[in-house]
């Protein structure tokens, strides 16, 4: 069964399956997960380069380390670009539980995959450009919001519209993980409200990227 949110445009909430618990476990399928993520991501590269914006989904150690970089507590945790859903399935693993996670994916074919992998799991069909659309995300804080968006290859205005949209759902403490192939520089653009709490390098990863976490600020801190 599949729930759908009167959102407008092509957005809409799926649950994969809303009839299963909400778990912290991944989940056991007859469906190849994994095998399918990669050739479904594959598939979309193909035909949208720019969007996908990377040559293969992320290892698991490129996503575990981003999942580890996710603090404990109340709130939700936002996956942006989750792909083929290996960072989602690191997220899962970590012990994020699919009561907390809200993955936004814009490609259909990409959406119809996760929703398949990751039954019970929040998903958006949808854009980052207009998360503050989402009634989904202003239900409770936003804990985290963990980003595999191709920042360097997407449009700039719509790099700048992403990252208000970030902006717009944070609150205090908000934790922002990005990463990029970019390994000196890091990442070019930050979201407004956010400084740089930290990064790491990851070899095992094709290319290797730099995993870079930001905090939002209190705003009573004017520093920054
Ligand atoms: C580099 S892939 C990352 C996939 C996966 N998370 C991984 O790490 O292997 C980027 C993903 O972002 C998605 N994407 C690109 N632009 C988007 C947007 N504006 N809103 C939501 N998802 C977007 C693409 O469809 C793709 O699945």
């Amino acid at each position: 069964m599949t729930q759908k949110w009167p959102l407008g445009g092509t957005d809409k909430v799926t649950y994969g399956n809303p009839s299963r618990k909400a778990s912290t476990e991944v989940p056991r399928l007859e469906y190849p997960g994994r095998a399918a993520g990669y050739w479904y991501f594959m598939r979309e590269l193909a035909r949208n380069p720019r969007e996908i914006g990377a040559m293969c989904p992320s290892s698991p150690v490129l996503a575990r380390t981003m999942a580890r970089l996710v603090p404990g507590g109340d709130g939700a945790v936002v996956e942006l670009g989750a792909g083929g859903g290996s960072v989602t399935a690191a997220l899962i693993s970590h012990g994020v539980s699919l009561r907390d996670l809200i993955v936004v994916e814009r490609s259909a074919a990409l959406s119809e995959h996760l929703a398949r992998r990751f039954p019970g799991m929040k998903l958006i069909h949808g854009d980052a450009a207009h998360l503050s659309r989402y009634e989904i995300l202003r239900r409770k804080p936003v804990r985290a919001i963990v980003s595999s968006l191709p920042l360097r290859s997407l449009q700039k205005p719509l790099v700048r519209q992403i990252l208000d949209q970030i902006s717009l759902i944070s609150a205090p403490g908000t934790v922002f993980i990005q990463f990029t192939y970019a390994l000196r520089g890091g990442c070019r653009d930050v979201a407004s409200g956010f400084e740089r709490a930290q990064a790491r390098l990851v070899w095992r990863n094709l290319p290797p990227a730099r995993i870079e976490a930001f905090r939002f600020r209190d705003t009573a801190d004017p520093g920054g």
